[in-house]
């Protein structure tokens, strides 16, 4: 744009110096806004159309000089080559400008780069969450089919990465999937209130010209329009719900990230990761790493960051519109990205691991998982729980010197501890009846897992 002239020479007469132009300009990454800006502007130009600023000839000039800009930007590689604009819409106004002369020289009339920042942001941000919404989805479908293909599976549940009680595959399958339910749910939250229409706001007090502003907003899918100029030129509130919601996302990924990776250890051994997802170490021959994994795991941070530069932007910012205010975007671009990514990666580890039943059934049957159902057992023959717990503590001290399991203990010994236990112990004891007993809504039994799993899969179809 250099030989262009700025959008606001007038008042100017000295040049800008051009570190400081280097720095203040956006064009390098508000590019991504081009075409929500486009849209927002044939939407603008037959506002004020409509509301006489424009004749019917000056408003259709600016639509065809518009289509030919997309036209161009989905055709001319270098259409964005452009070593001085300063940002996207300063850009587009000038190219509109240089293809149609004055009737584009008009369509600024009755808005501002404020509201015309936040409207393309907003334009920009729904489109991602609805396009977040459908790989969210995409990873809780590889979720159901994962639990589908080891639908009788067995995995020790921990706590403290310790053994604690066995669980179904399918549940562990089915608790990511919850989170990321959640997470839907609150993309869906952030949307309705990204969805509003800053547009009309203008500078920072309103447009004197007689918009249809409920026109526009419904032209461009807006639900509502803001009620307060001030306040809507300088509302980011949405960019942070977005990526406070983002960041829940990564938390949970990061997190199902973690466990198969704990899981693909040879220690544990309980998941074998497909090649399609793991990488070679250039020195050691025998390694396979979980890369992608931990690429989730460690992007995670980046958009956690990202949160906290939007919230600390913001902090303090007097009204209305504040330069500050541009460094919105990098923030919310790269959590967009980092989430879609990540989630796309997610959905193919998922699609790309294999559940060694045989291992995890037998580690799911050994390290006194079962010492809970003891205690159960012997509360239900009337001794008070607590009781219970210290005389199976006990049984496991006692176990663990002999180098045995608690099903494997003689009668006889157990009955040292307490008389209460009888034969039927053998049967409370087995792996099959500690996860039966689990029958409760939540819980790990079989039953109440494969309704879970129907139910799962009939919420993502419905
Ligand atoms: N590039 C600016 C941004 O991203 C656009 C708004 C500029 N407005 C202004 N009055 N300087 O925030």
């Amino acid at each position: 744009m250099s030989d262009e002239k700025k959008l606001w020479g007038g008042r100017f007469t000295g040049r800008a110096n051009a570190r400081f132009a280097a720095y203040n300009r956006s064009f390098g990454f508000d590019r991504a806004l081009f075409l929500p800006d486009v849209r927002a502007s044939r939407v603008h130009a037959e506002g004020l159309r409509a509301a006489g600023a424009l004749t019917d000839a000056e408003a259709e000039q600016i639509q065809e000089g518009l289509n030919t800009l997309q036209w161009r930007s989905e055709t001319e590689s270098d259409f964005f080559d452009d070593d001085a604009a300063e940002d996207v819409h300063s850009f587009i106004e000038a190219r509109l400008v240089a293809l149609i002369g004055d009737a584009g020289r008009k369509l600024h009339a009755g808005r501002s780069r404020n509201d015309q920042v936040a409207t393309a942001l907003r334009l920009w941000l729904r489109d991602q969450i609805d396009a977040m919404e459908g790989n969210v989805i995409r990873a809780q479908r590889a979720l159901l089919d994962l639990a589908d293909a080891h639908r009788e599976a067995v995995l020790p549940g921990y706590t403290h990465l310790q053994r604690a009680q066995p669980v179904m595959w399918a549940h562990w399958c089915l608790a990511y999937f919850e989170m990321l339910a959640r997470d839907r749910e609150r993309l869906r939250d952030v949307r309705c209130r990204t969805n509003v229409l800053p547009l009309g706001s203008a500078a920072l007090a309103g447009t004197s010209y007689p918009i249809d502003r409920e026109a526009v907003a419904h032209a461009l899918g807006f639900d509502a329009v803001s009620r307060n100029s001030l306040d809507a030129v300088s509302d980011r509130d949405f960019c942070v719900e977005f990526a406070a919601a983002a960041s829940l996302i990564m938390v949970h990924l990061s997190r199902l990230a973690e466990d198969v990776i704990v899981y693909a250890t040879t220690e544990f051994g309980f998941i074998e990761l497909g090649d399609a997802i793991s990488t070679g170490s250039s020195l050691m021959p025998q390694k396979k790493n979980p890369d992608a994994l931990e690429l989730v795991r460690g992007k995670s941070a980046r958009v956690f960051g990202h949160t906290l530069s939007l919230l600390t932007m913001l902090k303090g910012l007097p009204l209305a519109y504040n330069k500050d205010m541009q460094e919105d975007k990098e923030a919310v671009f790269d959590t967009a990205h980092t989430v879609h990514t990540s989630l796309e990666v997610m959905a193919t580890v998922l699609r790309n691991i294999r559940l060694r039943e045989e291992r995890a059934r037998e580690a799911a049957a050994r390290g006194y998982m079962n010492a809970t159902e003891l205690a159960d057992y012997l509360a239900r023959k009337g001794l008070p729980f607590r009781e219970a717990h210290e005389a199976v503590g006990r049984i496991v001290l006692a176990a663990i010197g002999r180098g045995l399991e608690l099903h494997e203990l003689p009668l006889e010994e157990m009955r040292e501890f307490s008389p209460l236990v009888e034969a039927d112990v053998y049967a409370a004891l087995s792996l099959e009846q500690t996860l039966a007993t689990k029958s409760q809504a939540g819980g790990t039994s079989p039953a109440r897992v494969a309704e879970a799993l129907a139910a799962a899969r009939a919420s993502l179809d419905g």
